[in-house]
């Protein structure tokens, strides 16, 4: 896609330290956005991740808030806007997994999976919106999963958080369409990123079979999509969910 598609916009992407936010912000940035890299634990990861968009030749700001602490992320959206004075796409990508049987769950398993993956999202969303309305434009990108999608033993907490990620983007869309605002979500299917680094090669090779392109995908792959969706080359589309699974679900 044209280098200059993004030009003058200001991105922000939330768990930018590594995986696939990291590889969102460098595609956005390639495409002309100035980045905000958001991180909790990735530090260095974060650093990283800004010095690539640097060299890209857009600005890089890198701000560390827990998406899931109402006051930390009212602090990263004052310091975005003294720093850029708007954001005109968010893409929520910060997420986690605490996996454990469902007999067997934590109560905290629970909470922590929610408030990350689902709290985080409403929360940056809330103050983007405020934003974007004045601008009467804006994109926003969950980052759900296929598991929101089709369900998994012993991931109860992420599948909830995960279809309720795309339960908020169906409303949103709705609620926020006349203001210009689009509001798309990404089902990612396996993804190689440190997320995934605990499963066993033989568990990797049968999920495998269950993929129609026959292979897991890359944090590049996700980018692509998400690109499209923070360009206008989607103008016309919000309200949806692109699996990027290599036909895992069809
Ligand atoms: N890897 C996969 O196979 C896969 C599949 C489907 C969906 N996803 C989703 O894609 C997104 C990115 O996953 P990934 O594979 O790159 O995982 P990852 O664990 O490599 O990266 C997630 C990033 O989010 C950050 N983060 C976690 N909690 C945070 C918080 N409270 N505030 C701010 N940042 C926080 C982490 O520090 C980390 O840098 C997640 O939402 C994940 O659920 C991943």
């Amino acid at each position: 896609m044209n280098s200059m598609l993004l030009k003058g916009k200001t991105a922000l992407v939330t768990g930018a330290g590594r995986g696939i936010g990291k590889a969102i912000a460098i595609r956005l940035a390639e495409a002309g956005a100035d980045v905000v890299i958001n991180y909790n634990t990735s530090e260095d990861g974060a650093k990283e991740t800004a010095e690539i968009v640097e060299g890209a030749g857009v600005k890089a700001l890198v701000i560390k808030a827990d998406v899931s602490n109402p006051e930390e992320v009212k602090e990263m959206f004052g310091r975005i806007k003294d720093e850029f004075g708007m954001v005109n796409i968010l893409v929520n990508n910060a997420g986690i997994l605490k996996d454990s049987l469902l007999l067997m769950m934590k109560d905290d398993m629970w909470d922590d999976v929610i408030d990350t993956n689902l709290k985080g999202p409403y929360l940056c969303m809330k103050y983007a919106v405020k934003m974007m309305m004045r601008e009467k434009y804006g994109k926003i990108v969950n980052i759900s999963s296929i598991i929101g999608r089709r369900g998994n033993a012993g991931q109860v907490n992420y599948a909830a958080s995960k279809a309720g990620l795309i339960g908020m983007t169906y409303s949103a869309a709705k609620e926020l369409g006349k203001m210009g605002i689009r509001v798309n979500a990404i089902a990612p299917g396996v993804i190689q990123t440190d997320m995934i680094a605990h499963l066993k090669d033989d568990y990797i090779e049968h999920l495998k079979e269950g993929i129609a392109l026959g292979k897991l995908g890359t944090p590049e792959e996700v980018a692509e999509v998400v690109l499209f969706f923070a360009s206008p080359a989607s103008d016309y589309v919000t309200g949806q969910v692109i699996g990027v699974d290599g036909g895992q679900v069809i």
